[in-house]
């Protein structure tokens, strides 16, 4: 098991937006800062809050209809808060190899949503990533909760359910 190594911090309020100040400060007036800007909103709040778009709009002189664009280009960019965990599937070339899109259709099965949305109980998000970089245990999947995170590796459509049932017993939720 090995430490998240991202900078967001869940459960930040998202109506907290003088998190955002010192970055609309740094940022205003530096042309063709959004992506940067957006990167480091969604480090704050795990997500991009409405609201926070709103003030990135006004701090940089854009309509919101720009920013929204450059949100919907860039996968990387959320709109809602995570799912309590992450699951991020590798459909890089090695596990793809090793039967890693066989994994991802059991995962998508077994929890009712594709690559990109939440269960409504907003206990699973789902993602497909191109590499976790460490391609010699494939198919591999990482899963990140409470800035912790577990990679889980040889994967086969038995056990990546077998894991998510776990996750859900913990949590007292019904099997499908
Ligand atoms: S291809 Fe899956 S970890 Fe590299």
């Amino acid at each position: 098991m090995g430490q998240c190594q991202c900078e967001c911090r869940p459960g930040t309020p998202a109506n907290d937006l003088s998190l955002l100040d010192p970055i609309l400060e740094k940022y205003k007036d530096v042309p063709g800062s959004l992506i940067t800007v957006l990167q480091q909103t969604q480090g704050i709040y795990g997500y991009l809050p409405k609201d926070a778009i709103a003030a990135i709009a006004q701090a940089l002189d854009l309509k919101i209809a720009k920013i929204m664009g450059v949100i919907s280009f860039y996968a990387q960019f959320r709109l809602a808060p995570n799912g309590k965990y992450l699951l991020m599937m590798c459909q890089g070339t090695a596990c793809h190899v090793n039967g890693s899109e066989k994994v991802l259709e059991a995962l998508t099965d077994e929890l009712g949503i594709k690559p990109g949305e939440t269960t409504e109980d907003g206990l699973f998000t789902l993602e497909s990533v191109a590499c976790l970089g460490c391609c010699s245990i494939g198919p591999e999947m990482m899963i990140q909760t409470s800035g912790e995170s577990k990679v889980y590796g040889h994967l086969t459509t038995k056990s990546v359910r077998d894991i998510i049932r776990q996750i859900r017993r913990d949590h007292g939720g019904a099997l499908k």
